[in-house]
């Protein structure tokens, strides 16, 4: 997936090797601090219970340690309130990006209203933590991370908010820092963040997110397959995702020169060995990782069968590696030899796979070379791809099933149908059902997106205005921030 939001340039581009060695060997001991820290608070003969939490290598080499007062005796009494939020910050992951844009957009907005009313703090938690991507952020986002993670919280005068897979909420499945740090009871108010992709939420998971004080999901989908699955109703509240309007702005990038990445499917003895030096005329992009779920079968199967080598047409598929080796080339030959998909008598459709690494800050610029961009996705949580291309303004073509739903209409891009509701097969969301997009459908939509080029325009205009006005981040900072007001004034944290 694409790196975190406000933090654009954050990318693990540069990749120092050397680093990585060091920050994985220096990782035990920080851990080790952190846990220390933990204990020491919750033996503290103190009558409220201080966290001064690490993240990242703050007393590494990268800087020499200034030596650290032990938890500052003095009360609180009369400070704001604080919110401490819990998330993978470092893992690079989907919720990292999505941790990264809300408490960027707070700490952009305090100053025009949004979360003056505490201050914000932040500790590493949940997925591991990635040397890789922790040295590839911006200078400015690592100063960010310093700062908010030193920042001073007194666990019985905030609100915790753990943004996470519920498996690793207190007490944890597995390994990992738990949220709230030292259980439920001491923190003034517990919100856990989530989502999932399927249609329901596990006995487990229904569990764990009952024992939050609030469950916030990001789109009308979850609130219903959450409330569904037996999460309290009145603790499921929606807090949608914000994207960064202002760094995927089309105005403010040039479209990447193409052809770039390796063509796979050409037609039979073309000179297209390279992909067609002079480009085709209609670009369509898809962003994904590589996952049965993101659909890229149906998207394979649609477009070789909807188009052939006559076609001024081009697919660019990027993809990220996903617990799988990266060479995509190679399944996707393998995929369509072992299809039923026949080559057309003019030959392949061009598809193209962009198979190296695109840095964040390119993304824009690779976005806006593209007519129009493609997901027919059997379950999405949010689809941050999906609502970066929109605010590109793109037409999108995605499945019109969970995340996806809450942002995608008939006015700003093209919903795609689904055939039916299918059972998941294997992994930890066995017998759960998502969506089987239709393939038949998708072709349609793809011929009709090339051959009415002024509509498809117009949506990917209205695609852009909608996620000015409703997720940008300025207006998604406001709404977290009016939730944690509401938060503080039902525990009396401050006045009304
Ligand atoms: C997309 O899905 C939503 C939610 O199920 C539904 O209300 C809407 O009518 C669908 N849109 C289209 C174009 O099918
Ligand atoms: C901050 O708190 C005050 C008093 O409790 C309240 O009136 C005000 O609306 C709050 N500000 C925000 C931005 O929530």
């Amino acid at each position: 997936m694409p790196g975190p939001s406000p933090t654009q340039t954050a990318q693990p581009d540069p990749k120092p090797k050397n680093h990585r060695r060091r920050l994985l060997f220096l990782a035990p001991p920080l851990l080790a601090v952190a846990v220390a820290l933990l204990l020491g608070a919750s033996t503290n003969p103190l009558p409220r219970r201080f966290l001064r939490l690490l993240l990242g290598p703050k007393t590494s080499v990268l800087r020499p340690a200034e030596p650290r007062p032990a938890a500052d005796p003095s009360p609180d009494a009369g400070r704001p309130p604080c919110v401490l939020w819990m998330a993978p910050f470092v893992s690079g992951g989907g919720y990292c990006s999505e941790a990264w844009s809300y408490v960027a957009a707070l700490d952009a907005h305090a100053a025009v209203g949004a979360g003056k009313n505490f201050t914000l703090a932040i500790a590493h938690h949940g997925d591991l933590e990635s040397p890789e991507f922790w040295f590839g952020l911006p200078e400015q986002s690592k100063n960010l991370a310093y700062r908010l993670a030193a920042t001073r919280c007194e666990l019985a005068r905030a609100v915790v908010v753990c943004h996470s897979e519920p498996g690793a909420w207190y007490p944890p499945m597995y390994e990992a820092l738990p949220c709230p740090p030292t259980g439920y009871d001491d923190p003034a108010f517990v919100i856990g963040r989530t989502m999932f992709e399927t249609d329901r939420v596990s006995p487990e998971h229904v569990r764990r997110c009952n024992q939050m004080d609030a469950v916030w999901v990001p789109t009308d989908f979850h609130v219903s397959t959450f409330v569904k699955s037996g999460v309290d109703r009145a603790k499921v509240v929606k807090v949608v995702q914000a994207v960064d309007v202002e760094f995927f702005d089309p105005a403010k990038h040039v479209a990447l020169p193409l052809p770039i990445g390796v063509p796979v499917m050409v037609p039979e003895g073309s000179r297209l060995e390279h992909g067609d030096p002079k480009g085709r005329g209609f670009v369509f992009l898809s962003v994904f990782k590589w996952e049965q779920r993101k659909g890229w079968d149906v998207l394979l199967r649609a477009f070789l069968q909807e188009f052939s080598g006559a076609d001024d047409v081009v697919l660019y598929l990027l993809i990220n590696a996903y617990h799988s080796d990266t060479n995509f080339i190679g399944k996707i030959r393998r995929f369509v030899e072992e299809s039923s998909i026949k080559e057309p008598a003019k030959g392949w459709a061009e598809i193209q796979v962009i198979d190296e690494h695109v840095p964040q800050s390119s993304l824009p610029s690779l976005y806006k070379a593209a007519d129009a961009f493609v997901l027919p996705t059997r379950g999405e949580g949010w689809g941050r791809p999906v609502v970066e291309a929109m605010a590109m303004a793109l037409p999108v073509i995605v499945t019109n099933w969970s995340g996806p739903t809450e942002y995608l209409t008939e006015e700003n891009g093209y919903p795609l149908d689904i055939d039916r509701l299918t059972e998941v097969t294997e992994g930890p969301f066995k017998g759960h059902l998502c969506a089987e997009p239709s393939v038949d459908h998708l072709r349609a939509l793809m011929r009709y997106v090339i051959g009415d080029r002024e509509e498809a325009r117009s949506k990917g205009k209205k695609a852009r205005e909608d996620m000015m006005e409703k997720f940008s981040p300025e207006i998604v900072a406001r709404i977290v921030a009016d939730k944690i007001q509401q938060a503080l004034v039902n525990t009396q944290l401050t006045e009304d």
